[in-house]
Order: structure tokens, then C-alpha cells, then sequence
């Protein structure tokens, strides 16, 4: 936001748009939001859109575009090889990043997939501050495995750290040499690392990590996907970069790595993605897997049209006007819920607010999914759909065990520029009436479990009958309010 003070002194989430377009949306009574999660086999993935309130589930693909970023849509160059569009998007992604190549991909698991083929080879480990789901199942389909190596504040779910997302320098110099740099795939980090809460990665932290990479030869993969609210808090977090211009710390971040990658779902407000790398040989690598698997290397998978919006919106991401609206609204949020004393990830990061469920229903065993319990409890009570961030968003280990998460969370995303002040105090609301409640909240057990990205598409169903209980008090609470 820009700096706008309120005489109250009070600190409010300023929209720096307006709105010029809107979506109806559905509040549905509380009896018929049961019935939905009911026949979406309590898991929020599974809700239909029309059933739902608010969809907090992602920003994925789901950010609200500019005006500038439709106007731009018009002018797509609809052609299967040598698309206007595509030179256009790459030469922005070229200046933005000061890389050599750009491969197109149809969003960023693709990425994954390309860059696991290349660099994953069989009982090969990659280092990362952190794992997203997508990522670690592409490393292990081709058999290689994962250690994450994020500091311990990382894990804190209150902390002061203001990057929590910071890669712990003396884990990847143990890794490095308990496992000798030819076993290691790549160091992976990921900007705005978003299982443990959305939480940024410093400069600093990147600097070092990158000249440990570089000294041992070792390649070092930046995911890109959450980098604007990255950029955000590298801003206002750290003094060094107060007055460095956004486009500047990009290049910064850009000249530490070898490989970029991003889902252009979140970074640019559009949907698709790409992969960034000034090496030629890695380039013509990957470039190889382009057509089989995305399409010509003019479009990889993409509409024209969203690479057009894709363009204009990664110069958007350039403005800090723009990338501050999801960390403050984000903030806002977490600060409501953090003073009614609800467990929530502090420092607030990106992405959006993440209630930490074992704190909130601590009596609902982690193995009963707690925060899959939860997710379903806060759309039972409000119609607003968040994600389950934890144990069902965990593959099993090999032998079929329950694999904890480290965090059992409940995410609230904050599509970009998409919601507002009222709507996040009526997310706060419910969600201060479930504490209140939180006794009634019950576990969850699986009643059909995929074996890949079981959270997509499981079913569940609850143990007991607590959802009817929640609705009964509900009523008892609220008399005829939806
Ligand atoms: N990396 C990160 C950090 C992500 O957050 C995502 C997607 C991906 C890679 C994969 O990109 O969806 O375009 O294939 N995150 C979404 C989310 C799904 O809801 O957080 P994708």
C-alpha cells in the first residue's frame, strides 16, 4: 500500500484500485453448506463453486486481472509457431529476470515435471527450504527423494523471524557434505514458501545459499510461483532494500540462480508458467521436452491470450501498489484472529492467513486430519472455502504409514485484489464462533484414498456426528442468519 496514514492511527488494508467488474456469490443456509460438504466427501477441493460463499481455497489462477491485462488479451497472435505473443512475453520475461532463455509451460507442476526429467536422477536427493506437494511428486516419480532444510523458525508457528522461509545455512553445508555433491539433484528455493505459511526468504539467505551452489557446483532452482509477496517483504522487512526499486531486487534475486521456474497462476495473474535458465545447455535439455509434453515451444501448453494478460501482468508485479495488496489484507486478517487468541502462523506472510489447527482442535488427533476436519467445520459455519495444509496433503510413506506434516494448517488465500475489508471481518467472525465451539469439531477418516495428491480427490467422512452438532449450534447462535 502506498502511505496512507488514518488519523485513527489505525492500520487499514487500502484498496489502491476499484472495482469495475464483480461475480455474484452464493451464501447458502448452513444446513444446505453441510449438505455440500457432505457430497463433496468432506474435502474442500471437492465443493462446487456455486455452493460456496468464498472461495479462499487458492489464488490460483483466480487472481482478479487489470484492465490493462484484458485490453492486452485482444491482441494475441494466434499462431502454432512463431506467435507476436510469444516474443513479446518472453522479452519481458527476458529484461524483468536478465535471463538468456525462456521455455513455456502450460503452469508450474509442468515446470516440475520438465526440470525432474532433466536433473532427478534414481536415489539422487534435492535440497530445498521446503517441499509443494507438485514438486516433490515429480522428484520422487523419477525416484529421487527430498530433504528440506528450512530453519528452525520455520516451523514456529509464532514467531518474530521476518523470513521464515530462510534456508538453515549449516543444514545445507551437513547435507552437502554427508551426501557429496554428485548425489545431490539441485537446491530448490522456494520464494514465498508456501506449506509452512506463506512465509519469504531473505536476500541475504539467498546470497549465501547461491555462492555455497556455485562454489560446489552444484544447481540451484528458484521457484518463482509466490515471488511478488516475496518481493513485497524483502522490501518492507529488510532495511537494505527500503529504497531499491522492485524491478532491482528481481534482478538481484535473478543473478543468484541458474534455473527460474514459476506457475503464472499466482506471478503475473494470468495462467500458465515457464522456466527461466541462461545456461545453453540445460536450455537445450529441457528444451527437448517442450513439444512432447506442453506443445510447440511458441505456446508450451498456453492460450495466446493468457500469455498476453501474462506480459502485462508480470510487469504489474513490478508495482508495489499491486503486490502489497495480498500481504496486507492477509496481515489484516491474521492480526483479527491473532487478538480474539486464535493460533494463527505469525508473522502473517503471503498468500494468505494460516490457522494452525492442532492449537485450534487440539483434542482431534493429527492422524484424524485436523486441519482437513477443520476446513470442513469453517465452511459448515461460514461457506468459505479454505485448504487443508497438513497430514492429507502429505503422500504416505513408503510402507504405507501416515506421514505427520510438520504444520497442520488451515490456509485462507487471498486471491489477488479479489476480496474485501467486510468480507474478511465475516471470515474472522465465523471463525471467532468456531473457537468458541471448537469442542464440537470432530476428526475426519478416509472412505476412498488416491495414491498420488490423495487431497485432490480423496473422500472422507466424518467420525461421529459432530458436523450435525455444529449446525444445531449454529442455529441456537445465529436464529435465521444464513
Ligand atoms: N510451486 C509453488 C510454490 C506453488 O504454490 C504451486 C501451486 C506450484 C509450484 C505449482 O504450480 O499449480 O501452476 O501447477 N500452488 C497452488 C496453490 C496449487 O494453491 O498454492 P501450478
Amino acid at each position: 500500500m502506498s502511505n496512507v496514514k488514518f488519523l485513527s492511527g489505525e492500520n487499514v488494508p487500502l484498496e489502491m484500485h476499484k472495482v469495475r467488474m464483480v461475480q455474484r456469490v452464493n451464501l447458502l443456509p448452513v444446513e444446505e453448506r453441510l449438505q455440500c460438504m457432505k457430497e463433496a466427501g468432506f474435502n474442500t477441493f471437492l465443493l462446487k463453486n456455486r455452493d460456496i460463499f468464498l472461495d479462499m481455497l487458492t489464488d490460483s489462477g483466480v487472481n482478479a486481472m487489470s484492465e490493462n491485462q484484458y485490453a492486452a488479451m485482444l491482441q494475441a497472435d494466434d499462431s502454432y509457431a512463431g506467435s507476436e505473443t510469444f516474443y513479446r512475453l518472453e522479452a519481458v520475461l527476458q529484461d524483468m529476470f536478465g535471463m538468456k532463455y525462456f521455455l513455456p509451460a502450460h503452469q508450474g507442476r509442468a515446470c516440475e515435471n520438465i526440470l525432474a526429467q532433466i536433473l532427478v536422477k534414481p536415489g539422487s536427493v534435492a535440497l530445498m527450504n521446503y517441499h509443494f506437494t507438485t514438486t516433490k511428486a515429480h522428484i520422487s516419480m523419477m525416484g529421487g527423494q527430498i530433504e528440506e532444510i528450512v530453519g528452525a523458525e520455520g516451523f514456529k508457528i509464532q514467531s518474530d523471524a521476518p523470513f521464515k522461509g530462510d534456508i538453515d545455512i549449516d543444514k545445507l553445508n551437513e547435507a552437502i557434505k554427508r551426501l557429496g555433491k554428485d548425489k545431490i539433484s539441485f537446491v530448490r528455493i522456494e520464494a514465498g514458501t508456501n506449506l509452512i505459511g506463506g512465509q519469504p526468504v531473505s536476500m541475504d539467505n539467498m546470497r549465501e545459499v547461491s555462492r555455497i551452489c556455485r562454489q560446489e557446483g552444484i544447481t540451484l532452482v528458484y521457484d518463482a510461483s509466490l515471488l511478488a509477496d516475496n518481493l513485497y517483504f524483502i522490501k518492507v522487512r529488510d532495511q537494505a532494500y527500503k529504497d531499491i526499486e522492485i524491478k532491482d531486487i528481481v534482478r538481484e534475486i535473478a543473478s543468484l540462480m541458474d534455473i527460474i521456474y514459476f506457475s503464472a497462476r499466482k506471478l503475473g495473474a494470468a495462467r500458465g508458467g515457464g522456466i527461466l535458465v541462461s545456461d545453453e545447455e540445460l536450455f537445450l535439455k529441457m528444451r527437448e521436452l517442450v513439444p512432447l509434453y506442453e506443445g510447440f515451444l511458441t505456446y508450451g501448453g498456453m492460450s495466446v491470450r493468457e500469455m498476453e494478460a501474462m506480459a502485462v501482468g508480470l510487469k504489474e508485479t513490478l508495482d508495489v501498489d499491486v503486490i502489497s495488496q495480498t500481504p496486507i489484507f492477509v496481515e489484516a486478517l491474521c492480526n483479527e484472529l491473532a487478538a480474539k487468541g486464535m493460533p494463527v502462523v505469525m508473522p502473517p506472510g503471503g498468500l494468505g492467513c494460516h490457522v494452525d489447527a492442532l492449537q485450534f482442535c487440539p483434542h482431534v488427533p493429527q492422524t484424524q486430519y485436523s486441519a482437513g476436519a477443520l476446513a470442513a467445520a469453517l465452511f459448515i459455519a461460514s461457506g468459505v472455502r479454505s485448504m487443508e495444509r497438513g497430514t492429507l496433503s502429505e503422500q504416505r510413506n513408503e510402507d504405507g504409514s501416515e506421514r505427520l506434516a510438520e504444520l497442520e494448517l488451515i490456509r485462507i488465500a487471498y486471491p489477488k485484489r479479489v476480496f474485501t475489508l467486510s468480507q474478511t471481518k465475516y471470515t474472522a467472525d465465523r471463525l471467532d464462533w468456531l473457537y468458541k465451539h471448537r469442542e464440537l469439531i470432530g476428526g475426519l477418516e478416509f472412505v476412498e484414498e488416491p495414491k498420488v495428491l490423495r487431497f485432490f480427490f480423496g473422500r472422507l467422512k466424518p467420525i461421529g456426528d459432530w458436523p450435525e452438532k455444529l449446525v444445531a449450534q449454529f442455529r441456537k447462535d445465529f436464529g435465521d442468519s444464513l
